[in-house]
C-alpha cells in the first residue's frame, strides 16, 4: 500500500506503540487519527507528532462510531484501522474477579470488535482496506497470572482469524501482531513510560513492523506476525 496520503485511524495512538506507529506513518506521509482516553496527553501527542485527535473511549460505541464518522467527513475515507488500544491485569487464578475480566474485555475485545466491524462495513464497500490487530505473544500463549489478559488476546486473535476469512473476498487485509514485551507504559504504576532495556523491544521496533506490515504490495499480506526481542536474558 502506498503510504503517502493514506488514512488511519490507530487507537491508544497517545503513548507506547501506538504513538511511536502513529509518528512513523505522518513521517511516510500518512494522515493519521489517534484515538485516546486523556485528552489533555492526546492532544499533546498528536501536537507533538503531527497526528489528528480523536478523543474516543474503547468502551463506548457512541464514541467509536463519531470517531469513524468525523473521520468519513473529513477525510472522506478510510484506508487502514490499526486496534491497538489495550490494557491488562494480572493476578493467580484464585483470585480472578468477574470486574477484571469485564475491565480488560471491554477495551481488547469488545472495542476492538465493534471498531472493527463499523470499519469492516466502509472497507467492505469500497472493497479496499487493511485491519491491523495488535495482539500479544499472550495471544498464542498462556502464563502464569496472566488468566485475564492472555483470555482477552487470545480472543482478539480469533476475531483476526474470523475477519481474514471474511474480508478477503473483499479485498480487505487484516493482520494480527503479536509483540513481546515492549518497554512502554503498560500496566506500570502510575502508567509512567519504561527506560529502555537491551533485552527488551522498543515502541520504535513495533512501529518498524506496523509500517512493513502495510508498506507490502496490495497483492500479498501478512495474516499473523510475532516479533521478540534477540536476546531475552
Ligand atoms: N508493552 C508491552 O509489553 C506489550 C506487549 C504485547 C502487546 N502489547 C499491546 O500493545 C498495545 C499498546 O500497548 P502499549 O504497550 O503501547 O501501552 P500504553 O503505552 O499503555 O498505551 C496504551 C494506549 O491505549 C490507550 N487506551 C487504553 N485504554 C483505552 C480506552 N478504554 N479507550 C481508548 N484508548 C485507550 C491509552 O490511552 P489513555 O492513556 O488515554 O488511556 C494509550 O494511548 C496494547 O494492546 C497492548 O496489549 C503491549
Amino acid at each position: 500500500m502506498k503510504i503517502k496520503g493514506s488514512v488511519i485511524l490507530l487507537t491508544g495512538g497517545s503513548s507506547g506503540i501506538g504513538r511511536a506507529a502513529a509518528q512513523l506513518l505522518v513521517a511516510k506521509g500518512a494522515i493519521v487519527y489517534i484515538t485516546g482516553r486523556d485528552s489533555e496527553k492526546l492532544q499533546r501527542t498528536a501536537k507533538e507528532i503531527g497526528a489528528e485527535p480523536l478523543l474516543a473511549d474503547m468502551t463506548s460505541d457512541e464514541q467509536l462510531a463519531n470517531a469513524l464518522k468525523h473521520i468519513l467527513d473529513s477525510s472522506g475515507r478510510l484506508d487502514v484501522l490499526i486496534n491497538n488500544a489495550g490494557i491488562g491485569a494480572f493476578g493467580p487464578v484464585d483470585g480472578l474477579s468477574r470486574s477484571d475480566f469485564r475491565e480488560v474485555f471491554e477495551v481488547n475485545v469488545y472495542g476492538a470488535g465493534i471498531l472493527g466491524a463499523l470499519c469492516a462495513a466502509h472497507f467492505k464497500e469500497r472493497e479496499e482496506g487493511h485491519i491491523l490487530n495488535i495482539g500479544s505473544s499472550a495471544s498464542v500463549k498462556g502464563f502464569k497470572n496472566g488468566s485475564v489478559y492472555s483470555a482477552s488476546k487470545f480472543a482478539l486473535r480469533a476475531l483476526s482469524q474470523c475477519w481474514k476469512d471474511e474480508l478477503r473476498p473483499y479485498n480487505v487485509r487484516v493482520t494480527h501482531i503479536n509483540p513481546s514485551e515492549v518497554t512502554t507504559a503498560f500496566y506500570q504504576e502510575g502508567r509512567k513510560e519504561r527506560e529502555e532495556q537491551p533485552n527488551k523491544l522498543r515502541a520504535e521496533d513495533m512501529a518498524h513492523l506496523i509500517l512493513s506490515c502495510l508498506e507490502l504490495d496490495d497483492r500479498g499480506f501478512i495474516p499473523e506476525v510475532s516479533l521478540w526481542a534477540t536476546n531475552p536474558f
